[in-house]
């Protein structure tokens, strides 16, 4: 009776400290599929509608918007850091060389967070907008169409510094590309895949210009390279490049703005723009998976819209973490 009535107590007891816990600090929620719904109804449909504004304007800013979440994903998760400013004594990542000036899209995340603002305040993270606007650039440029989670919340932090450890840079091989993007838990298949978004968008020549002018000391020029391919680039780029101007070339230059399979039919004819895609091929580890998305366009689609899906879950702020950023640029 008496061992009764204590087992009991001690129930109680460890049922209260449990849900006291949980009411203090209760594990983030998960993202989900239209988290907005209730909160915003429109969130989605102005942030496509912007995009789409935008895109008919210039092409550019589709790829654009899908790099730019891939930089910001990379970084510190998908949180937004990317569109922090610098803060005096504080560069933050946007001023990165690989960011600056390479990275475009600001304006289209600026005009979708403002209009959102005036209809639902404080409402719409940053980090969901971006999210939202690289979705809608990839059905927009690419005909690939996912519906994808949300709920993230917007970071606080943007440091230069985080960029060298986590941006894989051109010239990576196939095993070093696995080891930054298996960091991030995506499998090497999603690795081959995400970088199918090399299909459409422009490289500025600083770049790549060290496969044409600098390989190494034997070889001036890379010769994983299609050599008439080369001698295009070259025309493209002078070997000035690196000074004041530094022109762009088409990273496809078949298709251009569309986001598709070229990429790897690309590297199969050795016309691989950064020695990183090339290596893709090139390598063991990955040529198969690169012969599959050759092969299988609605395939590699398919599959191209999950490893975002993916991607965008990488080390995201959700539930009381982080904050709403009122403006995509700066802080609350
Ligand atoms: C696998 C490692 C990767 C490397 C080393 C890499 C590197 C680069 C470089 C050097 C550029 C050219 C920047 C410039 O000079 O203007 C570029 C452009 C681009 N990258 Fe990647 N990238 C990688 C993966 C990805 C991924 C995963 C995505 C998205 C899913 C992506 C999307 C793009 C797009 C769309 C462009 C063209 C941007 C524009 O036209 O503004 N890249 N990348
Ligand atoms: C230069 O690159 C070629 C092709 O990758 C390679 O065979 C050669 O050994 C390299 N030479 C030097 C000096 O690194």
């Amino acid at each position: 009776m008496g061992t009764a009535r204590v087992k009991l107590a001690t129930l109680c007891y460890c049922l209260f400290s449990f849900l006291a816990a949980e009411a203090k600090f209760p594990s983030p929620p998960p993202l989900k599929v239209g988290f907005y719904q209730d909160k915003c109804p429109s969130a989605e449909s102005i942030v496509r509608r912007t995009v789409h504004k935008f895109v008919a304007k210039s092409p550019g800013f589709a790829p654009g918007l899908v790099r730019m979440y891939f930089h910001d994903c990379f970084v510190r998760g998908c949180d937004a850091s990317v569109l922090l400013d610098s803060l005096p004594g504080a560069p933050a990542e946007k001023d990165s060389p690989a960011n600056n000036p390479s990275l475009r899209g600001f304006e289209v995340i600026d005009e979708a967070k403002a209009r959102l603002e005036s209809i639902c305040p404080s409402t719409v993270s940053c980090s969901d907008i971006l999210t939202f606007a690289a979705r809608d650039a990839s059905l927009i440029a690419g005909g690939i169409n996912y519906a994808v989670p949300s709920g993230r919340r917007d970071g606080r932090v943007s440091l230069i510094d985080d960029i060298p450890q986590n941006l894989p840079p051109p010239n990576f091989n196939a095993d070093q590309l696995k080891e930054n993007f298996a960091r991030k838990g995506l499998t090497l298949d999603e690795m081959v895949t995400l970088s199918g978004a090399h299909s459409f968008g422009v490289s500025h020549c600083s770049s790549f210009a060290d496969r044409l002018y600098g390989f190494n000391a034997t070889h001036p020029q890379d010769p994983s390279l299609d050599p008439l391919f080369a001698s295009f680039l070259k025309q493209r780029c002078p070997r000035t490049v690196g000074g004041a101007s530094d022109p762009t070339v088409m990273m496809d230059l078949i298709t251009p703005n569309r986001l598709d399979n070229a990429f790897y039919v690309n590297l199969e004819r050795r016309r691989g723009l950064f020695g990183s895609d090339q290596m893709l091929y090139d390598s063991e580890l990955t040529r198969r998976v690169v012969e599959e998305n050759a092969r299988r366009a609605g395939v590699w689609g398919k599959k191209f819209g999950k490893a975002m899906v993916k991607m965008g879950a990488i080390e995201v702020l959700t539930g009381r973490q982080g904050e709403i950023r009122r403006k995509c640029n700066v802080v609350n």
